[in-house]
């Protein structure tokens, strides 16, 4: 799909001859106001939810993006009444879990781990067949971490190399409750193993070995479900119904608003404000990491929305310095860890970034991906088995780079293109569309010349 900007490119401009090609200019300092769009995880929840529940929601600041629109489109194949997305609000009319009905045809989760894996827990209770595929990318990431503990529920699920790969093919079954200790700290299955136990028989427990994101467990919460939660445990009594959502509005990405908060910490005199983002702390890794590392961040206006934490962001330009990043806070970063190198390799000293082996299984394998890219950048950087280790260098040099097809990696070297020397050449910049579409028009925004 052809990425269309605006009609001014002084930092990133289009290359005539191949849509899929950028071209980003380094930048003398950025300023100025901006909004993200909503946060990627809680736009598929609040879908996904109020699909589930009976009478209407209108998600307001939803992702218009391709990942989110992919959770609609399978969401409607299952039947489920969704207007819109118009001005980025969609009006579900959910019938309870009986609205879900057979799909005629195979659904299709297109780039998204979080449709597939959330969507596999859902379709697992549901007591017809369907079968769930994905893209090039998704069909090579593993899905036997969601298959394995729904079949202990009771759930058929059938896919290639073995039951660990889409597609996928679900036989919905009756299910019962279990106690499930997950070998790794991932939202996506703890949210798929939630959902199925809303309509299983008894209580659901998912024990993680470091927290994961919480958005299901709140969203759960703002419908009317009942959640036990103890530190990294959680758990859900079924069978459940879903009250409606009312008005639901989705907060600012701090995803998306990373790679503006790296930048302009980056950049000599940068001073931005992205307002309306969502501070969860099972998300906030990134700013924890980035303050260590000498950042000046301050959070604004701090308020509440739909049961998640909201702020406005302002980051004013400061020298970075190395750190070591590991343990529990990796799930609380584990998207920002390609910005992070950035910022990483041009902070005075060495960064180790270890206990990150889940970047392999992302849309690309971020380890390799983000060394390999860096490099050719001239950043030092290092691959470990587990994570990065990455020496601070006083320039980078404008090169070609290619985002592998993965979103995070375009917008990083991006951030990254913004400091160095010369010009910088993105290939498959277009993978921006699945988290952010809008993401060149609002870099241009803050850029003076
Ligand atoms: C997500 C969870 C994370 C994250 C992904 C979105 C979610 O994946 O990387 O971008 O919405 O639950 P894992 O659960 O695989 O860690």
């Amino acid at each position: 799909m052809p990425v269309v900007y605006g009609n001014r490119y002084p930092v990133a401009k289009r290359m005539i001859s191949n849509m899929d090609t950028l071209v980003v200019k380094p930048v003398k300092t950025l300023k100025g106001n901006i909004t993200v769009p909503g946060d990627k995880s809680i736009s598929h929840r609040a879908a996904i939810l109020s699909s589930l529940a009976r009478g209407t929601t209108r998600v307001h600041n939803f992702l218009t993006a391709a990942d989110c629109l992919s959770t609609v489109q399978c969401l409607r194949k299952l039947g489920v009444d969704i207007e819109g997305p118009e001005n980025n609000t969609l009006i579900i009319k959910g019938k309870g879990f009986d609205g879900l009905k057979e799909p005629e045809d195979v659904i299709d989760a297109g780039n998204s781990g979080t449709t597939m894996r959330l969507m596999t827990g859902v379709l697992a209770s549901l007591t017809f067949f369907s079968v769930i595929t994905g893209d090039d990318s998704l069909r090579r990431r593993p899905m036997d971490r969601v298959i394995n503990p729904l079949s202990r529920m009771g759930a058929i699920i059938a896919g290639r190399s073995g039951n660990s790969k889409a597609p996928l093919a679900i036989t919905g079954q009756k299910l019962r409750g279990i106690k499930y200790n997950s070998p790794v700290a991932s939202a996506q299955v703890k949210s798929a193993i939630l959902l199925a136990a809303l309509r299983a028989e008894g209580e659901t427990t998912v024990i993680e070995p470091a927290l994961s994101r919480d958005h299901s467990e709140r969203m759960l919460q703002h419908f009317g479900v009942r959640i036990n939660k103890k530190g990294p445990a959680v758990s859900v009594t079924g069978p459940c119904t879903l009250e409606t959502g009312g008005d639901f509005t989705v907060p600012g990405d701090i995803s998306s608003a990373a790679f503006f908060i790296v930048a302009a910490s980056l950049v000599p005199g940068s001073e931005i404000t992205v307002t309306g983002v969502g501070i969860n702390p099972t998300r906030t890794g990134i700013i924890d990491v980035l303050r260590e590392m000498g950042a000046n961040i301050i959070f604004e206006n701090e308020r509440a929305e739909c049961g998640e934490p909201v702020a406005d962001i302002r980051i004013l330009h400061a020298p970075l310095r190395g750190t070591h990043v590991g343990g529990d806070i990796i799930p609380r970063l584990i998207d920002e860890i390609p910005v992070l190198a950035v910022a990483a390799a041009v902070a005075r000293g060495e960064t180790r970034i270890t206990g990150a082996e889940e970047l392999k299984y992302k849309e690309t394998d971020r380890i390799k991906a983000v060394a390999e890219e860096l490099q050719k950048l001239g950043a030092r950087v290092e691959e470990l088995p587990d994570g990065l280790a990455i020496t601070g260098v006083s320039e980078l040099k404008g090169a070609h780079c290619h985002s592998r097809g993965d979103h995070r990696m375009a917008m990083a070297l991006a951030v990254a293109a913004l400091l160095a020397t010369g010009e910088t050449v993105i290939e498959q910049a277009s993978s921006i569309t699945v988290s952010f579409p809008e993401f060149f028009n609002v870099l241009n925004s803050l850029t003076v010349e």
